[in-house]
């Protein structure tokens, strides 16, 4: 059976007062109408613990996803419906493409190489060694190659973990690994300015979209420095402690009441991030230069944890979700709780995955 919900343009105008941080011009009678095809399909109703990191491969029209604490990689097709999946050893945080066959993964706390087809995986590079408790988290690639993952500490329960322990790293295509920044909690989704001066970044316990300056030459969120500063909590403890800031970090979206816990994110073809909302149910789309939210869709399963554009012309937004962490009453009230989900309809579009050059 399959679930379909279809927001007509009249429920989009009702819930105006649910909406009513998002833009005047979404409100107007006109974009009410450009809302009113906006369609969610549970399409992949396998349950995942953690779905993850989707990625649209164009190529094979294959959309790749991870199940971090289920330990897979799947790889599931919309024209066949056919699922093929590789089992991995440890949680797996992000599995992208690379260019020279085969993909990249960040698994526990090593990068590997993945070969689809022998469904076997090599080390590439070993990080937080000194972190046993660690373990990578989201990852993608960023426009000239370089795959940006970070890490966090493992979760006694969803959400509750030690803080403090993430650090986000990148690989490049030397395999040299560079890591940018420690002090983070939940290291999480990130994506780049379409013009790649901008990396957008977010550490879920913070409750924010953060951006920084980027140079794509080096690599690099520059301009380091050092100082001590005030982070709030979800358990609403406020710690003051040392936190290496660089590149002219700075919020771009703070949650609203009710949307949850920012998760995965990507950016659309008119530089607009959305933005998978843990706990909340929905993904939202923001624009990073107004700090304004644009559009709020929301899905039968509280825990949606990231999403991508793909499909012909990219204007279909997949989104993953988990269901770790439920009980059997939850599961019952949300039985696709998991599962991935389509929206069609939103008027917008996204921008192909880039590949790992190394
Ligand atoms: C992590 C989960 C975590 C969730 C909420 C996900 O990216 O993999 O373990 O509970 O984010 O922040
Ligand atoms: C966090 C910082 C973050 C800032 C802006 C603060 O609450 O402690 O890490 O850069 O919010 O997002
Ligand atoms: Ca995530």
């Amino acid at each position: 059976m399959v679930c379909l919900f279809v927001y007509g343009w009249l429920s989009v105008c009702e819930r105006r007062d649910l909406l009513s941080r998002d833009s005047e011009a979404l409100q107007a009678t006109s974009a009410c109408k450009t809302v009113m095809s906006v369609k969610v399909e549970c399409v992949v109703k396998e349950r995942c613990e953690i779905g993850e990191g989707p990625v649209w491969e164009e190529k094979e029209g294959t959309l790749l996803f991870v199940d971090i604490s289920g330990q897979k990689i799947h790889r599931w097709n919309p024209a066949t419906n056919q699922k093929e999946t590789v089992a991995t050893e440890k949680f797996v945080g992000c599995a992208v493409p690379r260019r020279s066959g085969g993909y990249v993964i960040g698994e526990g706390r090593s990068f590997g190489a993945l070969d689809w087809e022998s469904k076997s995986i090599s080390t590439i590079a070993v990080i937080d060694e000194d972190k046993p408790n660690n373990r990578f988290n989201d990852g993608k690639v960023d426009p000239a190659g370089r795959l940006f993952a970070g890490t966090m500490a493992i979760e006694e329960r969803p959400t509750v973990l030690e803080l403090k322990q993430g650090s986000l790293f990148s690989l490049n295509k030397d395999h040299i690994v560079v890591k940018h920044f420690n002090q983070v909690d939940i290291s999480n989704g990130l994506d780049w300015s379409l013009d790649h001066k901008t990396f957008y970044y977010i550490d879920s316990l913070t409750y924010t979209v953060d951006a920084f300056n980027y140079d794509i030459n080096t690599g690099s969120i520059s301009e380091g420095h050092t100082h001590t500063h005030t982070h709030t909590h979800i358990n609403l403890v406020l710690h003051r402690q040392p936190c290496v800031c660089v590149g002219n970090r700075r919020m771009v979206y703070k949650m609203d009441e009710g949307e949850g816990i920012p998760d995965g994110m990507c950016i659309d073809a008119d530089g607009r991030l959305w933005v998978a909302c843990y706990s909340g149910g929905r993904v939202i789309q923001i624009d990073p230069q107004t700090g304004v939210r644009l559009q709020t869709v929301k899905l039968p399963v509280d825990k949606t944890t990231s999403c991508c554009f793909g499909g012909r012309d990219y204007s279909d937004l997949y989104v993953t979700s988990a269901c770790k962490g439920m009980d059997e009453a939850d599961m019952a009230k949300q039985p696709q709780a998991g599962c991935v989900f389509r929206i069609t309809g939103l008027g917008a579009k996204g921008i192909p995955a880039n590949s790992f050059t190394g």
